[in-house]
């Protein structure tokens, strides 16, 4: 652990607070342009005029002024990690200097053009990104962000199939447009509007909060706490989950269907990491009653996992259309529905258009991006740090009671709190809130989600493991603080 790195913190209003300094965050390549901003006036118009329904993660949210790798830095120039990337989009990290230098190209030269015509700057990405996917899969709609994708991808396996209905996962969150609504598996997002015609959720195979569940059930270095028999490999739970979704085939659903699509692990669901064999044996069961498979890579996709590019690889399955937005532009906005020839074909039968589906500036984006990733090894080291990060939470785990799960591989890690191992009931939202603003007061941003308010961990590639044992420490401290604030 970084103790060099200690300065005081004596302005936590805690009353009994062992742990009385904090560590300071590691040096950033770069030094924060100074800015002066009212931040009280950059508030007061957000409250104002932009639209009521985005909430914040802070009661005063921070006015960010600068990004660069893995860290961003606020208008009074205090520095944090963003381990929430920014929504799991940054993926090569803030503003990172070939994909700036390729879109300050693109600016120069060519902002966009009807995809009517062709550029360069697609050919490109339409090369790369197929050549990161299974043969098969070698015909792509570019749109602009991943709810579009998804609803892409539902149009195409009805269309495909000629059948209506479609399967997600309770928990599950694939954006929120009309259509998309349906999917969405998290009731306190949905606003009372009809939506989800021909959409069934399933139970989720959430391993920690759910029916079943074991301490074997995930590939992976992080299992839950609770006990199980299975041996080595095996996974009960995953099968009981599987015998659920058979019995929702036979009983409420048509002998053909669409699809089903499922996120290898669930992002904003808070990072429930769906037990081994599930998406294989759902797919399966998909694929019998004539349907479509689709993996949502919105968040999981391009090395995010660390050990696989893709999610699907991860879960050893082989899907029909893969649906990827967020982190192939690492923050820019662009998306992509990944098929067969013969799927996407569909969507051809009719016009087909998208204004921006392919616009200049993002696919020099997305193109650039790509490169980092290999160039810079980023998966694999994704991997090394993403294992080490999991390692030291296992380790705070088991040290505080109120640490009921941490799950995820590679950089797609979450902490679920609850108030005990045993009873694993909901952690009280305010005290999550509370230690949150703590964990930002001293220069790490997370995010949360999932019904239980779980805390999701999803820094930029570049993350490093001086910065984790930064992070370590930081939660270390925060917990402590929240098992010693005043009643
Ligand atoms: C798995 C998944 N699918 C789809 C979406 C929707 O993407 P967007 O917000 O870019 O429309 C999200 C957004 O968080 C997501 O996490």
């Amino acid at each position: 652990m970084l103790r060099s790195f200690y300065v005081n913190a004596a302005r936590y209003s805690y009353s009994t607070t062992p742990l009385q300094r904090v560590p300071k965050i590691p040096d950033a390549e770069i030094s924060p342009k100074k800015v002066n901003l009212d931040y009280d006036h950059h508030l007061r118009i957000r409250e104002k005029h932009l639209n009521p329904a985005i909430f914040t993660l802070y009661k005063k949210p921070v006015l960010i002024t600068q990004g660069n790798k893995q860290y961003l830095w606020d208008h009074t120039g205090k520095q944090y990690i963003d381990l929430t990337a920014s929504v799991s989009t940054i993926s090569v990290g803030h503003c990172h200097p070939k994909v700036s230098k390729h879109l300050k190209e693109a600016v120069d030269t060519l902002w966009h053009c009807t995809n009517m015509h062709m550029h360069p700057n697609m050919t490109r990405l339409l090369e790369k990104l197929t050549s990161k996917l299974p043969k098969h899969l070698d015909t792509i709609y570019l749109v602009n962000c991943g709810t579009e994708a998804v609803e892409m991808a539902l149009s195409l396996a009805r269309l495909y199939t000629g059948a209506w209905e479609y399967l997600t996962l309770n928990n599950a969150y694939h954006g929120i447009s009309n259509a998309n609504l349906g999917m969405l598996g998290m009731g306190h997002w949905k606003p009372q509007i009809p939506n989800g015609f021909g959409i069934t959720s399933v139970m989720n195979p959430d391993v920690y909060r759910g029916m079943w569940g074991g301490k074997n059930c995930r590939d992976g270095p992080a299992q839950t706490v609770r006990d199980c028999n299975c041996a080595d490999g095996e996974c009960m739970a995953s099968e009981n989950y599987l015998g659920v979704l058979d019995e929702t085939f036979r009983h409420s659903l048509p002998p053909k269907i669409a699809g089903m699509m499922i996120e290898p692990i669930q992002g904003s669901g808070g990072g429930v990491h769906i037990p081994r064999g599930y998406m294989k044996g759902a797919f399966e069961m998909t694929r019998k009653r004539g349907g479509l498979c689709i993996s949502d890579e919105v968040q999981t996709g391009f090395g995010r996992l660390g050990s696989h590019y893709w999610g699907f690889e991860y879960q050893g399955v082989m899907p029909d259309i893969v649906v990827t937005a967020k982190g192939m532009g690492s923050g820019f906005p662009i998306a992509a529905v990944i098929t067969t020839k013969e799927i996407a074909s569909c969507l051809a039968r009719t016009l087909h258009f998208n204004t921006f589906g392919g616009n200049a500036l993002s696919c020099a984006v997305a193109s650039a991006t790509l490169d980092v990733i290999d160039e810079e090894n980023m998966q694999a080291h994704v991997h090394e740090v993403g294992n080490y990060l999991i390692s030291g939470l296992l380790k705070l785990r088991e040290r505080y009671e109120f640490l009921g799960d941490v799950r995820g591989i590679g950089f797609m890690v979450s902490i679920e709190l609850a108030t005990d191992k045993k009873s694993r009931n909901t952690f009280p939202a305010d005290n999550l809130a509370k230690i949150m603003e703590d964990l930002r007061d001293m220069g790490v941003l997370v995010a949360k989600g999932g019904m239980y308010g779980a805390l999701r961990l999803k820094p930029p590639f570049p993350a490093t493991k001086q910065d984790m044992d930064f992070v370590l420490e930081v939660f270390d401290i925060a917990f402590n603080n929240h098992l010693h604030k005043k009643k």
